[in-house]
């Protein structure tokens, strides 16, 4: 029996229904379908009219020796099919998804059986898109994604590179690998952060200089927004502490809008005493330091000559500060280094009393800050663990992977001295 089988139950496989909507990567689909089932997954093969012409529903049948469903009324065994198909998967992966269909999941448009389906289904749902690049990043299919995501839909972002239409940019399939990759953990893992409270700092802080000027740092959020949101899907209680950033509200999870390295210690020393945290992650940039005092009004350039000097004071680490406290609460810091990149996270992980560090190397243009990409080193105490170079969504499974798995052994990492 598989791992995935017994966690579906003795003797039951998991369900995986696989979406496949008309695109020319349609064809690459029949792997991802060979991936699950070596990986223990029952899969069954739904279609669009349009997806049935890039590939046959009779290579589907035979890979999954099942029928394919094609038409809300084409299975005599299942009077309603939509329903069934519905019930019947524990992974909704619809891959390839185009635009068209994506933007009709976002409205809720159930116009054949693959969107009838999704909108009935309350299974977890993987949308893998694949397209041109211009319809990739217009606004309408941008809005549906995020109007996807915001209702706790994975989208597993397409890759970059020469596309079918001969255009160059994002539009590809993502790897169906890595497509299986998630669909599997999404079976293995379901829920394994239930009933656990976790706090999550995010973002950068702004530290105001006078009324329209301010100290801050380009970090996007992004880390901490896809680390919220899986520990939400995941089951955990989720408090977000924010700094200023353009991304909405994750899926699930309570979130606190602050500006100020002060403010955001506030409110996530609030949310760590209130009700004790399973776990702590900080990933926020938080200003080191902070104008000593904060003007009013507006600087004027004449008022000030041709010199400046800004004193600066610091500001609390909240990290530290709550970790000094910690009791069994796993903690886990970030450490974004131009070098020595694991000294200076073991440094960290020793002088702010976390469980666990990740380092990453922000002296990389393509990584770091503002990509979609990073490679982490998880630092602790028992030894350093490099991933390759991910997705971002794919490193906070990982991160929350590691977590999940110190809680589940009562977080050994010790009581704060
Ligand atoms: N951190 C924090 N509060 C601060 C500063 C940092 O909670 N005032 C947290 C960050 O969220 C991150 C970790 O501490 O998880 C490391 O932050 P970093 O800025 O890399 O480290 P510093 O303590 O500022 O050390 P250095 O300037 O030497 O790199």
């Amino acid at each position: 029996m598989s791992e995935l089988e017994s966690a579906a139950g003795e003797g039951s496989e998991p369900t995986a229904l696989v979406g496949v909507t008309g695109c020319i990567a349609a064809y690459k689909t029949c792997e991802l379908v060979r991936l699950l089932q070596k990986a223990g997954v029952r899969v069954k093969v739904v279609m669009t009219p349009m997806g049935a012409e890039f590939v046959t529903p009779a290579t589907f049948r035979a890979l999954t020796r099942t029928e394919v469903a094609l038409a809300p009324i084409d299975d005599a065994t299942a009077p309603i099919h939509h329903i069934s198909l519905a019930q019947e998967a524990d992974v909704f992966i619809i891959a390839p998804a185009t635009a068209n269909t994506i933007n009709k999941l976002a409205n809720g448009v159930a116009d054949n059986l693959l969107t009838t389906t999704a909108l009935a289904t309350e299974a977890p749902m993987l949308i893998a898109p694949a397209m041109n690049v211009h319809m990739w990043r217009d606004e309408t299919t941008q809005a549906s994604l995020a109007r996807l995501r915001s209702r706790g839909v994975i989208i597993l972002e397409p890759e970059a590179g020469y596309l079918a239409c001969g255009e160059l940019g994002e539009g590809r399939l993502a790897a169906v690998e890595e497509i299986a990759r998630w669909a599997q953990a999404e079976l293995e893992r379901a829920r394994d952060l239930g009933g656990r409270r976790v706090l999550i700092t995010a973002g950068p802080t702004r530290e105001y200089i006078d009324p329209v000027r301010f100290l801050s740092n380009p970090s996007s959020g992004a880390t901490g927004y896809a680390i919220a949101e899986e520990a939400a899907r995941r089951g955990a209680e989720v408090v977000l502490v924010s700094g200023p950033t353009t991304l909405s509200d994750p899926f699930g999870c309570t979130v606190v809008r602050v500006t100020s390295a002060r403010e955001m210690f506030e409110a996530a020393e609030r949310a760590f005493d209130e009700k004790p945290c399973d776990a702590a992650v900080f990933t926020a940039a938080v200003a080191d330091y902070q104008p000593a005092e904060q003007q009013q009004h507006k600087l004027k350039k004449g008022e000030q000559g041709s010199e400046l000097s800004l004193r600066l004071v610091a500001t609390t680490d909240i990290l530290k500060t709550l970790a000094a406290r910690k009791g069994s609460t796993v903690v886990v810091g970030f450490a974004a280094e131009t070098r020595d990149v694991i000294a200076a996270a073991e440094r960290k992980l020793r002088e702010k009393n976390a469980d666990l560090i990740v380092a990453n190397d922000v002296s990389s243009p393509e990584l770091g800050f503002a990509s979609a990409h990073n490679h982490w080193h998880f630092v602790s105490a028992a030894g350093v663990e490099s991933t390759d170079v991910l997705p971002k969504r794919t490193l906070a499974r990982l991160l929350l992977d590691a977590v999940a798995s110190r809680l589940a052994q009562g977080n050994q990492g010790g009581e704060a001295k």
